[in-house]
């Protein structure tokens, strides 16, 4: 959730650790903060709010002289967002400087045990106990000493770090928190992520858990136990420009525009001559037929793809679904075996609640399909076989282009279960492959209606409540327009299938709440109108999505919003499009920072 930058080299390294804090910003933006060696000692620099202020500061790093340092960008875990809590930690003397992202689980008792010893705390974070520990044990020899505080920290860790006494070099180290290492013509970098130092390295290692690097202005050293190793080194082919804004005003519209192409590129590798070719599935067609059952573990948007996802496999491939949230199925005893398909959906790769439930699955006995996007994240390196939507780089907190390819991916799954069960003939695959290649057009068309959709979101800027529901595949969608629009609105919102709402929730409606209707799927047409009709009777404000049409919704709703025609099962993809640009558009009629909502951050790589 924090982002960690490290440069060592011939350049100043100020003004390259903020230009990667810049990139990883998106990670977490409560504060941030610079470490750099120079004469001095080590010159540490932090500040609450956004990035800018840290560059203001230090006037674009000019102001902070050295050849070496660490920055962080935090997204707090323990304390409030302040200077003093903000990162880089160090040691009493300033001898040291840490920059951390994950969570020291066993921080309390290791803060008391070094409160014993006299130390003394200024900040309420978990990370200060690494700077004091690593004060307490220096002898000397970095590796040693970060070797045998790793014996007493419990958690999960990346780390950059710097000693006063060793000015040439920079140490990293990380378990269960992703780092990367990069190697450059003027330098050597550690990052959270590849953007961070992309404009400088396309030369890239990925840590493994526990390995600890040591990078010094011409070379890397990399240990485990002590021991040196060898690590191996890919060229990244990720473009530059991918991850930058460009004319859009925001990232989240310029990824909203983009999903004609994130779901095309996903898509079109794996369809040859109207059938569907995943090469990377890594499961024969015998062993698709011997599939009992298949769970979707992710968290956020990404279960959402799987609540969709299980109506679709019941339907097409007849196999049992089980969709669970990651934090809750990693805690629990799942019955798996080599007949159980778990399939982790995740952005990032990096979601440390879906990273745990893929290591569950393995463990129990479970074969792990992973559906990613980012290349070579922890997910897609942990799963036994990985299928990668190629969305590109998403940069804003709240998930569009990522989530249309996730549903891509998982259609295609689908499609090609049913085919190799014996549920769908060629003709058939065909016919709804065409429906596929489709879509891209058709979310084009949608998205370029964005100004109607703006004027509705514009009369609900004072809206406190919003309600979404919806039946069966609507329901999905329905809980994605409500994450969207709760997670950069503000405003509180609820998902409910529709048929629930007469259970409780149906005593929050009143005059003029809005609420929002999804009815895509005609032999649920006659249910959903019945309940829009139960909470017009209460005063309620209906906007409906519907199937171009469906013109009977217009006697119940006070608005409706057609999407174009597609087959039953892929309407998700065209339904959610609307629903992204009114959260978008209630975001920036509020005035919110609809890229970085508050409380957020775009990698969960904590619990
Ligand atoms: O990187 P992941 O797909 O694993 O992330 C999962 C969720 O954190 C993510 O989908 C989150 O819910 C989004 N902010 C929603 O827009």
């Amino acid at each position: 959730m924090c982002g960690i930058i490290g440069y060592i080299g011939m350049d100043q390294a100020a003004p390259i650790l903020l230009s990667g804090l810049e990139k990883l910003e998106y990670r977490g933006y409560d504060s941030a903060g610079i470490a750099v060696h120079n004469e001095t000692g080590i010159q540490i620099v932090k500040a609450t709010g956004r990035l800018k202020v840290l560059y203001n500061l230090t006037q674009g790093g000019a102001s902070i002289l050295g050849n070496a340092g660490i920055g962080h960008t935090r997204w707090g875990t323990h304390g409030e967002s302040t200077d003093v809590n903000a990162h880089p930690h160090f040691n009493k003397d300033t001898s040291i400087a840490v920059v951390h992202n994950g969570i020291i689980e066993n921080y309390i008792k290791l803060k008391k045990q070094l409160e014993a010893h006299g130390y003394k705390f200024l900040s309420q974070t978990d990370t200060e106990v690494i700077v004091q520990m690593l004060d307490y044990y220096y002898n000397g020899y970095p590796l040693e000493t970060i070797t045998k505080i790793m014996h007493f920290i419990e958690g999960s860790y990346a780390l950059g770090i710097i000693f006063k006494n060793h000015p040439g070099e920079i140490y990293a180290v990380c378990k269960d928190s992703s780092l990367i290492v990069g190697q450059g013509s003027r330098g050597n970098f550690i990052a959270s992520d590849v953007p961070a130092i992309l404009k400088y390295t396309r030369e890239i290692c990925y840590l493994d858990n526990e390995d600890i690097v040591r990078l010094t202005d011409s070379g890397l050293t990399f240990y485990h136990n002590e021991e040196e190793l060898k690590k191996a080194f890919v060229t990244v082919r990720m473009d530059l420009n991918a991850a930058e804004k460009g004319s859009y005003a925001h990232f989240m519209l310029k990824e909203m525009q983009e999903q004609p192409k994130a779901i095309a590129d996903t898509m079109n590798p794996r369809l040859r001559d109207g059938s569907i070719v995943i090469k990377e599935l890594g499961i024969s067609d015998n062993k698709i037929r011997q599939i009992q059952k298949i769970y979707i573990v992710a968290c956020g948007s990404a279960y959402h793809t799987g609540v969709t996802a299980k109506y679709i496999f019941e339907g097409l491939a007849q196999i049992p679904l089980e969709v669970d949230l990651a934090s809750e199925f990693r805690y629990r005893n799942p019955i798996l075996d080599r007949n159980t398909l778990v399939i982790v959906v995740s952005q990032s790769g990096e979601t440390a609640d879906s990273l745990a439930a893929l290591r569950k699955a393995k463990a129990n006995g479970g074969r792990v399909l992973g559906i990613v996007n980012v290349v070579e994240s922890s997910i897609a390196r942990e799963a036994d076989n990985v299928m990668y939507t190629w969305a590109g780089p998403e940069i804003a907190v709240a998930t569009t282009k990522a989530y249309s390819a996730q549903l891509i991916a998982l259609y295609l799954l689908a499609l090609k279960f049913s085919q190799v069960r014996g549920f769908l003939d060629a003709e058939k695959i065909a016919c709804m492959v065409s429906n596929l290649q489709r879509l891209p057009e058709q979310i084009s068309l949608l998205l370029s209606h964005k100004k109607d959709i703006q004027k509705i979101a514009h009369r609900y800027l004072k809206a406190e409540h919003i309600f979404f529901i919806g039946r069966g595949i609507d329901y999905g969608i329905a809980l994605e327009g409500s994450l969207k629009l709760k997670e950069i609105t503000y405003v509180h919102s609820e998902a409910y299938a529709a048929g629930e709402l007469k259970h409780g929730t149906i005593s929050l409606i009143e005059n003029g709440r809005l609420v929002v209707a999804v009815l895509t799927q005609p032999f649920l047409y006659s249910k959903t109108i019945s309940n829009i009709v139960e909470v017009k009777s209460r005063g309620a404000f209906v906007m409906a999505v519907t199937n171009v049409g469906n013109t009977e919704v217009e006697k119940v709703a006070d608005y409706v919003i057609y999407i174009p025609e597609t087959n039953l099962y892929f309407v998700n993809s065209l339904a959610v499009i609307p629903l992204q640009l009114f959260g978008y558009y209630l975001s920036i009629g509020k005035g919110l920072d609809v890229d970085k909502p508050r409380n957020l951050a775009k990698s969960v790589t904590v619990e």
